[in-house]
């Protein structure tokens, strides 16, 4: 299996994402601001890009309704914990807790959709389908770097559910 199937790129980022929270503790002042704003963006290109190219198709082929209403219901508690932070003072005791109550939130989901998410997503939709979608997960990072173009407002279930995934890898 190819480095490109969607579930390993996840994951991946996943890891980062727990390095990239524990880093934090090591900065201060503008380098601490820079690394919370580029990961908390990235959190939301991530979130976005699982609410396009992965639940729907978790709902769709998986019977993952159930799951995806789950997903989608902890990618927007995330979405608040991240900007719960930017009410906060850079660096005071209110900011990291917040930054650390986002990291929870993050990382409880994070291990859900690994232990959970994934296997079923992985019996339902075939390695050819999922090296596609990891193609279509790359181009989706490319076009919204930064979280440019991403509104950061909740998702819906209802509109997850009912997105039609494209099929085939975009780049041939
Ligand atoms: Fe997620
Ligand atoms: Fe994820």
């Amino acid at each position: 299996m190819s480095d490109f199937e969607i579930t390993a790129l996840v994951l991946a980022e996943h890891e980062i994402f727990r390095r990239d929270f524990a880093a934090l503790d090591d900065l201060s002042g503008e380098d601490l601001a820079a690394a919370w704003e580029a990961l908390h963006a990235r959190l939301e290109v991530h979130a976005v890009a699982e609410e396009q190219l992965f639940y729907p198709l978790l709902a769709q082929e998986a019977d993952g309704e159930e799951e995806t209403a789950e997903g989608v219901h902890d990618h927007n508690e995330i979405r608040h914990a991240a900007a719960a932070v930017g009410e906060q003072e850079l660096g005071s005791d209110a900011w990291w807790e917040a930054v650390r109550n986002a990291r929870q939130v993050n990382a409880d989901h994070m291990a859900e959709e690994e232990t959970d998410f994934f296997p079923p997503f992985k019996d339902a939709v075939d390695d050819e389908q999922r090296e596609a979608l990891g193609m279509r997960w790359l181009a989706f990072h490319d076009e919204h770097e930064e979280a440019e173009g991403l509104s950061g407002a909740d998702a819906k279930v209802a509109e997850v559910v009912a997105i039609e995934v494209p099929e085939g890898d975009p780049t041939v």
